[in-house]
C-alpha cells in the first residue's frame, strides 16, 4: 500500500470510529421521556422480553426491567448500528422503527419497572385473599435459580473484581449506565461473557486487555453462582 493510500485509509478508520463513538455518547435527556410512548413501544418488545420486561426462556430473552436507562439506550443504539450482534431484534431496531426519541422513551419506561424477587407471605385461607391479584404479582416475579459453583470463591472474586463497577449487590450503577447483574438470567450472562471474550461486544473501552480474560471458566462460574443468590 503506498503512503498516501495508507493515510487515507487510516484517516477514514479514525474518522468513522470517532463518529461511531460520538453517536453512542450522545446523552439522552431521560427526564423528557414520554412514558406513554414507551409503554406503547413495549407491546412489541413484550413478545420476547415479557410484558414487564422480565425476560424469558431462562435467559434466551434477557430481563430489561430495572436496568439503567443509559445502558438500555446504549445497547439499542449498538443494535441499530449493528455494532452488537442481535439477529432476533434486527427488524425492530432500524432507523425507521427506532428513532432516537423512541430509544429514549422505551429505555426510560423499562428502567422504571421494578420486579420483586420474592412474593410476600400470604395466607390463602384468609378472608381477604385475592387469588387473581396473587397470580398477577407472581407474573412479575423474577427469581434466578441458584447456579452451580463455589459461592464463597465467587463472592471473593466478585467483591474484588466486579463490585467496584457493578455494585456491592450486583445492582449496577444508574448514573454511569452500568448494568445490574443480580436478577439477570445466568444463561444470558454466560452468553455475554463469551461475547466479550470473543470480541463481539466491548466490556470496557478503557481496558483493551479485557478483565474477563483473567479468569478461567471455573472462576467465572463461581462469580455467576454468587450473582444468582444475590437476589434471594
Ligand atoms: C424476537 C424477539 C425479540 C424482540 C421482539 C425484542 N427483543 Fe430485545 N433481545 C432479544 C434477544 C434474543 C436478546 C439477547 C441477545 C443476546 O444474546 O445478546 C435481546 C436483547 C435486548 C437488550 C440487551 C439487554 C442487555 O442486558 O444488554 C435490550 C436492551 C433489548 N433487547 C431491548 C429490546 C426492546 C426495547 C425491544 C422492543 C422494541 C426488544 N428488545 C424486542 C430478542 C428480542
Ligand atoms: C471498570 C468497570 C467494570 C468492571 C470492573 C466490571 N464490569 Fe462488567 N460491565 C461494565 C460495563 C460498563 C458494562 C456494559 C458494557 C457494554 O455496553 O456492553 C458491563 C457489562 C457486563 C456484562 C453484560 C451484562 C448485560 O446485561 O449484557 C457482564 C456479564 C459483566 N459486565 C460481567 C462482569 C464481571 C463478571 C465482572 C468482574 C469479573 C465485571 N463485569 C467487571 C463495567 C465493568
Amino acid at each position: 500500500m503506498n503512503t498516501q493510500l495508507f493515510f487515507n485509509v487510516l484517516f477514514l478508520l479514525l474518522f468513522s470510529s470517532a463518529q461511531g463513538v460520538l453517536a453512542q455518547d450522545q446523552p439522552f435527556d431521560f427526564s423528557g421521556a414520554d412514558l406513554d410512548n414507551g409503554e406503547e413501544i413495549n407491546e412489541v418488545c413484550a413478545g420476547c422480553h415479557g410484558a414487564f420486561g422480565q425476560g424469558g426462556k431462562e435467559g434466551e430473552y434477557p430481563r430489561l426491567a430495572g436496568l439503567p436507562p443509559a445502558y438500555l439506550a446504549k445497547q439499542l443504539l449498538l443494535f441499530r448500528e449493528r455494532a452488537r450482534p442481535n439477529l432476533a431484534m434486527v427488524e425492530y431496531v432500524d432507523h425507521r422503527q427506532m428513532p432516537d426519541e423512541d430509544i429514549r422513551d422505551i429505555s426510560a419506561y423499562l428502567a422504571a419497572i421494578e420486579l420483586p424477587s420474592k412474593l410476600p407471605p400470604a395466607d390463602e385461607s384468609a378472608p381477604g385473599f385475592n387469588a387473581y391479584e396473587r397470580l398477577l404479582a407472581a407474573k412479575r416475579l423474577v427469581q434466578i435459580p441458584r447456579a452451580p459453583g463455589d459461592l464463597k470463591a465467587g463472592k471473593r472474586l466478585y467483591r474484588r473484581e466486579c463490585a467496584p463497577c457493578h455494585g456491592s449487590k450486583g445492582q449496577g450503577k444508574w448514573t454511569q449506565g452500568i448494568p445490574r447483574l443480580a436478577g439477570q438470567y445466568t444463561q444470558y450472562l454466560w452468553r455475554q461473557i463469551d461475547r466479550y471474550l470473543n470480541g463481539q461486544r466491548v466490556h470496557d473501552e478503557n481496558d483493551p486487555e479485557e478483565l474477563l480474560r483473567e479468569f478461567n471458566r471455573e472462576e467465572l462460574g463461581d462469580i455467576l453462582a454468587y450473582l444468582s443468590v444475590l437476589d434471594d
